[in-house]
Protein backbone atom coordinates (compact mmCIF):
# COMPACT_ATOMS: atom_id res chain seq x y z
CA UNK A 1 0.00 0.00 0.00
CA UNK A 2 1.39 3.34 -0.88
CA UNK A 3 1.74 5.86 2.27
CA UNK A 4 0.01 9.22 2.16
CA UNK A 5 2.13 12.21 1.82
CA UNK A 6 1.96 13.05 5.25
CA UNK A 7 2.46 9.81 6.51
CA UNK A 8 6.21 10.00 4.66
CA UNK A 9 6.55 13.23 6.07
CA UNK A 10 5.93 11.60 9.51
CA UNK A 11 8.29 8.84 8.96
CA UNK A 12 11.24 10.43 7.77
CA UNK A 13 10.75 12.73 10.63
CA UNK A 14 10.70 10.40 13.37
CA UNK A 15 13.40 8.18 12.13
CA UNK A 16 15.63 11.35 13.59
CA UNK A 17 14.60 14.77 14.47
CA UNK A 18 15.87 17.74 12.75
CA UNK A 19 19.66 17.38 13.77
CA UNK A 20 19.43 14.88 15.82
CA UNK A 21 22.40 12.58 14.09
CA UNK A 22 24.25 15.75 13.72
CA UNK A 23 24.45 17.80 16.67
CA UNK A 24 22.76 15.58 19.20
CA UNK A 25 25.77 13.69 21.31
CA UNK A 26 23.74 12.47 23.97
CA UNK A 27 20.35 12.54 25.32
CA UNK A 28 20.88 14.54 29.01
CA UNK A 29 21.30 17.89 29.76
CA UNK A 30 24.34 18.11 28.72
CA UNK A 31 23.86 16.72 25.46
CA UNK A 32 20.96 19.26 25.06
CA UNK A 33 22.56 22.16 25.86
CA UNK A 34 25.59 20.89 23.01
CA UNK A 35 23.17 20.67 20.33
CA UNK A 36 21.23 24.53 21.44
CA UNK A 37 25.10 25.94 21.60
CA UNK A 38 25.42 24.71 17.77
CA UNK A 39 22.04 25.54 16.61
CA UNK A 40 22.67 29.08 17.62
CA UNK A 41 26.21 29.19 16.57
CA UNK A 42 25.11 28.45 13.43
CA UNK A 43 21.85 30.26 13.07
CA UNK A 44 22.36 33.26 15.50
CA UNK A 45 19.50 34.60 13.33
CA UNK A 46 16.66 32.93 15.17
CA UNK A 47 17.48 34.58 18.35
CA UNK A 48 16.22 38.08 17.28
CA UNK A 49 13.54 36.31 14.79
CA UNK A 50 11.92 34.67 18.05
CA UNK A 51 12.72 37.38 20.52
CA UNK A 52 12.04 35.15 23.35
CA UNK A 53 12.29 37.06 26.01
CA UNK A 54 9.16 39.07 24.70
CA UNK A 55 6.81 36.17 25.44
CA UNK A 56 6.73 35.97 29.00
CA UNK A 57 3.63 35.15 30.26
CA UNK A 58 1.88 35.08 26.46
CA UNK A 59 0.04 32.47 25.21
CA UNK A 60 2.45 31.19 22.99
CA UNK A 61 2.26 27.69 20.40
CA UNK A 62 5.25 26.56 18.67
CA UNK A 63 4.28 24.48 15.66
CA UNK A 64 7.33 21.66 14.96
CA UNK A 65 8.93 21.45 18.18
CA UNK A 66 11.71 19.00 16.74
CA UNK A 67 14.18 18.64 19.42
CA UNK A 68 12.93 21.44 21.55
CA UNK A 69 15.87 23.98 21.36
CA UNK A 70 14.08 26.87 21.02
CA UNK A 71 10.94 25.70 22.92
CA UNK A 72 13.32 25.49 25.82
CA UNK A 73 14.21 29.17 25.22
CA UNK A 74 10.22 30.06 25.33
CA UNK A 75 9.62 28.02 28.66
CA UNK A 76 12.92 29.59 30.25
CA UNK A 77 11.26 32.75 29.18
CA UNK A 78 7.76 32.28 30.96
CA UNK A 79 5.67 31.81 27.95
CA UNK A 80 2.27 29.60 28.86
CA UNK A 81 3.50 27.47 26.22
CA UNK A 82 2.09 24.58 23.83
CA UNK A 83 3.86 22.77 21.39
CA UNK A 84 2.88 20.30 18.94
CA UNK A 85 4.80 18.26 16.42
CA UNK A 86 3.48 15.70 13.76
CA UNK A 87 6.15 13.16 15.52
CA UNK A 88 6.28 11.01 18.63
CA UNK A 89 9.61 11.18 18.92
CA UNK A 90 10.03 15.29 18.60
CA UNK A 91 7.53 15.57 21.32
CA UNK A 92 9.47 12.94 23.68
CA UNK A 93 12.45 14.70 22.96
CA UNK A 94 10.91 17.97 23.76
CA UNK A 95 9.53 16.86 26.87
CA UNK A 96 12.50 14.86 27.42
CA UNK A 97 14.07 18.05 27.13
CA UNK A 98 12.05 20.46 29.16
CA UNK A 99 11.65 18.00 31.89
CA UNK A 100 15.82 17.65 32.63
CA UNK A 101 15.87 21.60 32.68
CA UNK A 102 12.70 21.51 35.36
CA UNK A 103 10.71 23.27 32.28
CA UNK A 104 7.09 23.25 31.58
CA UNK A 105 4.93 22.96 28.42
CA UNK A 106 1.89 21.88 27.43
CA UNK A 107 3.00 19.63 24.47
CA UNK A 108 1.15 16.98 21.89
CA UNK A 109 1.32 14.74 18.75
CA UNK A 110 -0.42 17.50 16.27
CA UNK A 111 -1.00 18.43 13.17
CA UNK A 112 -0.30 22.00 11.58
CA UNK A 113 -2.79 20.88 8.98
CA UNK A 114 -5.81 20.46 11.38
CA UNK A 115 -4.49 22.29 15.22
CA UNK A 116 -6.99 21.22 17.66
CA UNK A 117 -6.90 24.68 19.19
CA UNK A 118 -9.94 26.91 19.50
CA UNK A 119 -9.84 29.96 17.24
CA UNK A 120 -8.57 33.25 18.16
CA UNK A 121 -6.57 31.39 21.76
CA UNK A 122 -2.91 32.77 20.92
CA UNK A 123 -0.83 35.73 21.70
CA UNK A 124 1.97 34.18 19.42
CA UNK A 125 2.29 31.38 16.77
CA UNK A 126 5.99 30.26 16.23
CA UNK A 127 7.14 28.22 13.48
CA UNK A 128 10.76 27.59 12.49
CA UNK A 129 11.70 25.49 9.54
CA UNK A 130 8.05 23.26 9.38
CA UNK A 131 5.31 24.14 7.47
CA UNK A 132 6.79 23.61 3.69
CA UNK A 133 7.16 20.06 4.88
CA UNK A 134 3.60 19.45 5.07
CA UNK A 135 1.67 18.63 2.13
CA UNK A 136 -0.88 21.50 2.28
CA UNK A 137 1.41 24.40 3.44
CA UNK A 138 -1.63 26.83 2.86
CA UNK A 139 -3.93 24.82 4.95
CA UNK A 140 -1.22 25.26 7.50
CA UNK A 141 -0.83 28.95 7.43
CA UNK A 142 -4.53 29.39 7.63
CA UNK A 143 -4.86 27.00 11.10
CA UNK A 144 -2.02 29.54 11.84
CA UNK A 145 -4.27 32.78 11.65
CA UNK A 146 -6.95 30.71 13.00
CA UNK A 147 -5.99 30.47 16.38
CA UNK A 148 -4.10 34.01 16.49
CA UNK A 149 -5.98 36.21 18.80
CA UNK A 150 -6.60 39.23 17.06
CA UNK A 151 -3.59 41.83 17.26
CA UNK A 152 -1.28 38.56 17.86
CA UNK A 153 1.80 37.16 16.01
CA UNK A 154 2.92 34.75 13.73
CA UNK A 155 6.42 34.36 13.36
CA UNK A 156 7.35 31.50 10.54
CA UNK A 157 10.55 30.20 8.54
CA UNK A 158 9.84 28.47 5.06
CA UNK A 159 12.54 27.89 3.12
CA UNK A 160 13.53 30.46 0.04
CA UNK A 161 13.35 29.49 -3.05
CA UNK A 162 16.22 31.67 -4.99
CA UNK A 163 19.13 30.23 -2.97
CA UNK A 164 22.39 29.32 -3.04
CA UNK A 165 21.06 25.65 -1.85
CA UNK A 166 18.74 25.94 -4.24
CA UNK A 167 21.08 26.12 -6.79
CA UNK A 168 23.55 23.92 -5.62
CA UNK A 169 20.72 21.03 -5.99
CA UNK A 170 19.73 22.09 -9.23
CA UNK A 171 23.18 22.11 -10.32
CA UNK A 172 23.67 18.31 -8.67
CA UNK A 173 20.49 16.92 -9.52
CA UNK A 174 19.78 18.55 -12.46
CA UNK A 175 22.20 19.87 -14.54
CA UNK A 176 25.18 17.46 -13.64
CA UNK A 177 22.49 14.52 -14.37
CA UNK A 178 21.85 16.08 -18.16
CA UNK A 179 18.44 17.36 -16.55
CA UNK A 180 18.88 20.65 -16.84
CA UNK A 181 14.87 20.78 -17.42
CA UNK A 182 14.44 19.50 -14.40
CA UNK A 183 12.49 22.15 -12.09
CA UNK A 184 13.31 23.55 -8.89
CA UNK A 185 10.16 22.44 -7.50
CA UNK A 186 10.69 18.72 -8.31
CA UNK A 187 14.26 18.90 -6.78
CA UNK A 188 13.56 20.26 -3.62
CA UNK A 189 10.51 17.87 -3.58
CA UNK A 190 12.90 14.82 -3.93
CA UNK A 191 15.86 15.72 -2.92
CA UNK A 192 15.40 18.36 0.68
CA UNK A 193 14.68 16.59 3.74
CA UNK A 194 11.34 14.65 3.96
CA UNK A 195 9.71 14.20 0.86
CA UNK A 196 7.54 16.91 -1.21
CA UNK A 197 9.69 19.95 0.50
CA UNK A 198 8.42 22.89 -1.31
CA UNK A 199 10.58 26.60 -1.05
CA UNK A 200 9.19 29.67 -2.09
CA UNK A 201 9.99 33.20 -4.08
CA UNK A 202 9.17 36.18 -2.24
CA UNK A 203 5.83 36.65 -4.04
CA UNK A 204 4.70 33.30 -3.48
CA UNK A 205 5.02 33.79 0.23
CA UNK A 206 3.26 36.99 0.62
CA UNK A 207 0.40 35.25 -1.37
CA UNK A 208 0.52 32.07 1.00
CA UNK A 209 -0.05 35.17 3.46
CA UNK A 210 -2.37 37.10 2.47
CA UNK A 211 -4.90 37.11 5.42
CA UNK A 212 -2.11 39.08 7.60
CA UNK A 213 -1.71 42.44 8.04
CA UNK A 214 1.77 44.24 8.01
CA UNK A 215 3.84 41.04 7.01
CA UNK A 216 7.51 41.53 7.31
CA UNK A 217 9.86 39.26 4.51
CA UNK A 218 13.70 38.52 5.37
CA UNK A 219 15.87 36.56 3.61
CA UNK A 220 19.19 35.77 5.76
CA UNK A 221 21.66 33.46 3.87
CA UNK A 222 22.18 29.79 5.97
CA UNK A 223 25.40 28.67 6.28
CA UNK A 224 24.27 25.06 5.76
CA UNK A 225 24.77 22.45 3.06
CA UNK A 226 22.03 21.21 1.55
CA UNK A 227 22.86 17.38 1.43
CA UNK A 228 23.14 17.20 5.73
CA UNK A 229 19.97 15.75 6.76
CA UNK A 230 18.62 18.07 9.84
CA UNK A 231 20.40 21.13 8.25
CA UNK A 232 18.35 24.37 6.84
CA UNK A 233 18.10 25.90 3.68
CA UNK A 234 16.76 29.68 4.06
CA UNK A 235 14.02 31.48 5.18
CA UNK A 236 10.99 33.59 4.53
CA UNK A 237 10.39 34.81 8.14
CA UNK A 238 7.25 36.74 7.75
CA UNK A 239 6.02 38.30 10.75
CA UNK A 240 2.18 38.51 10.71
CA UNK A 241 0.04 40.90 13.12
CA UNK A 242 -3.29 39.44 13.16
CA UNK A 243 -5.98 42.14 11.62
CA UNK A 244 -9.43 40.59 12.78
C1 LIG B 1 13.16 20.67 9.73
S1 LIG B 1 12.35 20.08 11.19
C2 LIG B 1 12.31 21.59 12.17
C3 LIG B 1 12.17 21.32 13.64
C4 LIG B 1 12.45 22.52 14.52
N1 LIG B 1 11.48 23.56 14.35
C5 LIG B 1 13.84 23.04 14.25
O1 LIG B 1 13.99 24.17 13.78
O2 LIG B 1 14.79 22.29 14.49
C6 LIG B 1 10.68 19.90 10.65
C7 LIG B 1 9.72 19.46 11.73
O3 LIG B 1 8.39 19.72 11.27
C8 LIG B 1 7.58 18.67 11.71
N2 LIG B 1 6.37 18.68 10.86
C9 LIG B 1 6.29 18.42 9.54
N3 LIG B 1 5.01 18.50 9.12
C10 LIG B 1 4.28 18.83 10.20
C11 LIG B 1 2.88 19.03 10.42
N4 LIG B 1 1.98 18.93 9.44
N5 LIG B 1 2.48 19.34 11.67
C12 LIG B 1 3.35 19.44 12.69
N6 LIG B 1 4.68 19.25 12.54
C13 LIG B 1 5.14 18.95 11.32
C14 LIG B 1 8.46 17.45 11.58
O4 LIG B 1 7.99 16.35 12.30
C15 LIG B 1 9.80 17.98 12.06
O5 LIG B 1 9.94 17.81 13.45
Amino acid sequence: MLKSDKQQVHDFWNEAACGENLYLQKIDSEGYRAQEAERYRLEPFILPFADFSSTRSKKVLEIGVGLGADHQRFAEAGADLYGIDLTERAVEHTRRRLGLFGLSSKLSVGDAENLEFPSCFFDNVYSWGVLHHSPDTPKAIAEVYRVLKKGGTAKIMIYHKYSMVGLMLWLRYALLKGRPWRSLRGVYAQHLESPGTKAYSRAEAKRLLLQFSDVKISTPQSPCSPRSRGQKEYPHRPSLPKPC
